[in-house]
């Protein structure tokens, strides 16, 4: 009949919806099973868990299991046949220095090839910069901007992620209170408020609104714990403090970035009181993992799991990773010590296979939250990665962040600004034309950037006119003991009328391994500022280092002083905006600087001690030196601007307070100079006695304000018990009645005072 079909016909169409059916049916199981866990509809727990049960112990052990890629030494694919067999048989969980979106790709294509194909998580030490280089940490501090400092974790994250790059071991959040310690540069200096504040920061910047996002990387925060107080600031050396310190300087900004929902920690290689952190159970497992809840996970340091038996913790990498896994250590950073004994210890019944579960769940879950499941290539876009570099946007946002970061110290006479129609300049010293000197450690891994780098010289020039000559002399070498530049600096000097003489330390002097015992200017860099200043010319002197360095003949004699620390890529154009008045400093020390080596460690908020020395000439059986003042060099908080603020007093609303009742403490600040400009107002408290000693002063707050010249403007702070708590003998965070004093002022040490109860 016609309409109907023959039966022929019916087959045939049968057989083609059939096959459809199959395919479409293939093509569901392909993607929901592809990767395991993939299947839509389950919670992230829950695809966890079923990834779990179908890996065997040696995968597991595998996931807690992390190798460098191997790329400084040859090139940027990692040729180690070993790491990469181990990559296709499942035995490794992550590495570290791959990126790019080229050789990330590569190896997580052998990845994929493994039986569970679980993607591999891609680590790198993303300081201050992927590709754009910012102010080293620092430096960066000292800008007291949260803003700032989350922006240029943005900008790092948005270009690490487009390299291919999953987490950077950043931020370190350690205190450092010593400036022999060459890692100082990469904290946020001495003070655990504001320590707290810019590791919140930097974890938000870092992880941007969400895990999964492309343009987000995990931070890893670090050094957990106490690694700032390394003894005598030699790196790798043991921490021996009471666990009063520990808690109440050490621990806050680490327990501030993982509220800021940090998703993984790293480890120590120090030892803390005896018990090495890698394998320190107090440290991750009672606090960390216990007391703060902590669901991410921890990975060691480089080879600090197999280091415990240097430390002499350990007997051999049996015993190591028996005692840092137990610890809460979930994955081993090159030592080897997990992927070759974990399983043995298991077998051998020494730990059970739910401690294993525990480390692999926790890294398991960061790389779903990452996305990695969905998609283990979704990190390796090309297009992106390109558009990530020479982005103008970044190169901006580094500029903006660098002038924040510049610190006057001292200006006298106004000599800065200077003026743009100023008729010769003499640019003197090792650091005008440096290029990778600009950049400091940390930023090693990008030797094809020096083009993009501008100097001192470019920035300089950049911004005079036409009208100006800019004259141009070594002068000397940042650390030799020769003088033959001298001369010729001295010849250019005279002819100028204004010097600018750039010296410091070079960038790989502070980092990693870079403790110094000498702080002063490196070789003849105070003899070649002396040499200048001699002519009679005036001098501005910039400094260029990792660290606070000692320069008191430079502080005591040149009129005026910059701290430009090592800004980053856009270094020259910042320092020159700075230097010819386009942005007026702003930034504050978050470091003591000393004036000699035997003064450290000082900082502002220690105790007052049985006898107090009440100033310099109150020496006499007094907590003092003999032959040197108690205060340092540059207080904590300073810094200066173009324009002055004068402080009024402070108004507190009531001089008692309550425990549920918070009092407001009011100052007015008026910017009495000739420049607008920006003022970081900043509280300070005092306990004047309580059931243990409390420190002379304490930050608690700050504010940064920006006012016009002339503008005055009030700043109120408000004060609960929460400002006034600290821990006890027995370890409880608490606040007692009593007397408390409140300053507020510019710097730790001028201030405005006042006096309050607690009832
Ligand atoms: C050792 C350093 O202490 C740590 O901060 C860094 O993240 C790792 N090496 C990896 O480079």
């Amino acid at each position: 009949m016609p309409g109907e079909l023959s039966n022929a016909m019916k087959k045939k169409i049968f057989r083609i919806a059939f096959a459809l059916l199959i395919t479409v049916a293939q093509i569901f199981i392909c993607t929901a099973q592809s990767l395991p866990g993939g299947r839509k509809g389950k919670t992230i727990d829950q695809k966890v868990d079923s990834v779990l049960q179908l890996m065997t112990l040696d995968e597991k052990i595998g996931q807690m299991n992390q190798y460098n890629g191997d790329w400084d030494a040859t090139g940027p694919i990692t040729k180690d046949g070993d790491k990469q067999g181990q990559i296709v048989k499942g035995m490794l969980g992550s590495m570290l220095n791959v990126t790019g979106v080229d050789h990330t790709r590569t190896l997580q294509e052998l990845a994929m090839q493994s039986r569970l194909k679980i993607p591999l998580l891609f680590g790198q030490d993303i300081i201050h910069g992927y590709r754009t280089i910012f102010p080293i940490p620092l430096a960066e501090a000292c800008s007291w901007d949260t803003a700032a400092i989350a922006l240029s974790a943005r900008v790092a994250a948005t270009e690490a992620a487009a390299a291919g790059v999953h987490w950077t071991f950043a931020p370190m959040v350690d205190i450092a209170r010593d400036p022999r310690w060459g890692r100082v540069m990469e904290g946020a200096g001495e003070d655990p408020y504001l320590g707290s504040i810019i590791a919140g920061a930097r974890v938000r910047g870092f992880q941007g609104k969400a895990l999964g996002n492309t343009d987000a990387v995990m931070a890893c925060v670090k050094h957990f714990a106490a690694y700032g107080a390394a003894i005598g600031g030699r790196d790798y050396n043991s921490v021996d403090m009471s666990l009063k310190t520990l808690w109440e300087i050490y621990l806050p900004p680490f327990k501030a970035a993982e509220d800021a929902g940090a998703a993984t920690f790293m480890n120590s290689f120090n030892d803390l009181n005896g018990i090495p952190a890698t394998g320190n159970k107090y440290l991750q497992r009672d606090i960390l993992k216990g007391k703060w809840n902590f669901k991410g996970f921890v990975v060691s340091d480089w080879g600090s799991v197999g280091e415990m038996i240097n430390h002499g913790y350990a007997k051999d990498g049996y015993d190591a990773a028996y005692k840092a896994v137990t610890a809460g250590c979930d994955m081993d950073m090159e030592s080897r010590s997990y992927i070759n004994n974990l399983s043995k210890l298991v077998k051998d019944g020494k730990i059970k296979v739910e401690l294993i579960d525990d480390a692999v769940r926790r890294i398991l879950r960061k790389k779903f939250e990452m996305g990695l499941f969905d998609d283990p290539f979704r990190f390796c876009n090309k297009e992106r990665e390109q558009q990530q570099w020479n982005n103008a946007d970044n190169l901006k946002a580094e500029k903006t962040v660098a002038e924040k970061s510049i610190v006057l110290l001292k200006n006298e006479n106004q000599l800065l600004p200077l003026s743009k129609q100023t008729t010769t300049i003499a640019l003197i010293g090792p650091f005008i034309k440096a290029v990778r000197d600009n950049l400091g450690f940390w930023s090693y891994q990008y030797p094809d950037d020096s083009a993009r780098i501008i100097t001192q010289y470019q920035g300089i020039q950049n911004k005079v006119g036409s009208n100006t000559t800019l004259l141009y002399a070594k002068g000397c070498e940042i650390n030799d003991s020769s003088q033959a530049g001298f001369a010729e600096a001295i010849q250019i000097a005279k002819q100028a009328d204004v010097v600018i003489i750039s010296v410091g330390e070079a960038s790989d002097w502070s980092g990693e391994a870079k403790s110094r015992s000498n702080l002063h200017l490196p070789g003849m860099q105070e003899e070649l500022i002396k040499a200048i200043y001699a002519t009679g010319k005036p001098v501005v002197v910039l400094m260029n280092a990792g660290r606070p360095l000692i320069f008191n003949w430079t502080a005591d004699n040149v009129p005026a002083i910059l701290y430009t620390w090592w800004l980053g890529t856009e270094a020259g154009d910042a320092i020159a905006d700075v230097l010819f008045g386009d942005y007026n400093p702003s930034a504050k020390l978050p470091i003591s600087f000393p004036r000699t080596e035997g003064q450290i460690p000082v900082y502002y908020n220690h105790y007052n001690t049985g006898r107090p020395a009440t100033s310099d000439s109150d020496r006499f059986y007094r907590s003092a030196y003999i032959d040197l003042s108690i205060y340092p060099k540059f207080p904590f908080g300073f810094g200066l601007s173009y324009t002055n603020f004068s402080y009024g007093d402070i108004q507190l609303s009531s001089s008692t307070m309550k425990t549920d009742q918070p009092i407001k403490a009011t100052v007015n600040v008026t910017n009495s100079g000739n420049y607008d400009g920006e003022e970081t107002v900043q509280l300070y408290i005092q306990d004047l006695f309580g059931s243990v000693v409390r420190p002379v002063k304490e930050l608690k707050g700050f504010q940064k304000i920006f006012l016009k010249k002339g503008e005055n403007r009030q700043v109120s702070f408000t004060i609960d018990v929460d400002k006034l708590k600290f821990y006890n003998d027995e370890l409880k965070y608490i606040y007692e009645p009593g007397d408390f004093k409140v300053y507020i002022g510019t710097n730790s040490q001028e201030v405005k005072e006042a006096a309050f109860k607690l009832e």
